[in-house]
């Protein structure tokens, strides 16, 4: 089965998550952003459902290697009095100089990007020793029936979700990368996490 083009998955991302952020996600993301202070990068920031929740942030840069979603995420800036700006970037190999930021963002993005370890790298590269690294992630649950089913379905989500490894263990990764997990609670059966990580 071929990838959905990138302007579907745009088209269809908001009418798939909309539901979901009236349902309890959207908490989750006033948690995700309340939090992070200072110059803010937000990687993988799709259509832009986060920006709303920044409240202490000094300016976001929002970015997505995906265009698309970008020209939609622009419509979302207009919610918001915080400077935001948005650039067409991939996540492994992003277009700013060493320190620039104080603080990262990533919701649900983290088992999307194909190379999570590099990625946590470069956030590294462009972050302050004092960062902070916020994510929302979708997880492989702590249940085992859950879990199974998970990996059940894994590589047929992959293909219809745009590259999404839904049974990835991102805490772990996060943890045997650069950033060292400060705080962290779960939801949905141990299937999504939360929380705070810091440079190492
Ligand atoms: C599931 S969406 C999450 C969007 C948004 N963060 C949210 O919370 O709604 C995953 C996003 O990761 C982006 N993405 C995937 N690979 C990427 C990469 N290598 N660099 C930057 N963005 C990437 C996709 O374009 C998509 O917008």
């Amino acid at each position: 089965m071929a990838k959905a083009p990138h302007s579907f998955f745009a088209r269809i991302y908001d009418l798939f998550m909309v539901p979901q952020d009236r349902f309890g996600l959207r908490h989750q993301r006033q948690r995700l952003c309340n939090e992070a202070a200072g110059k803010v990068l937000e990687i993988a920031i799709g259509t832009g459902l986060n920006i709303p929740h920044y409240r202490d942030a000094e300016t976001v840069v929002g970015i997505d290697n995906n265009r698309a979603m970008l020209r939609r995420a622009i419509r979302r800036t207009w919610e918001t009095k915080i400077p935001i700006d948005l650039v067409a970037a991939d996540a492994r190999a992003l277009p700013f100089p060493d320190s620039t930021f104080d603080a990262v963002v990533v919701g649900l993005s983290l088992c999307t990007i194909p190379d999570p370890a590099m990625t946590l790298e470069e956030l590294r590269r462009v972050t302050v020793p004092e960062a902070r690294l916020h994510f929302l992630e979708h997880v492989r649950s702590t249940k085992p029936s859950i879990a199974r089913r998970q990996d059940r379905f894994a590589r047929l989500w992959e293909r219809i979700s745009g590259g999404c490894r839904a049974n990835q263990d991102t805490a772990g990764l996060i943890n045997e990368s650069n950033w060292t997990i400060n705080d962290m609670w779960s939801s949905d059966g141990g299937g999504l996490i939360q929380g705070t990580a810091l440079a190492d």
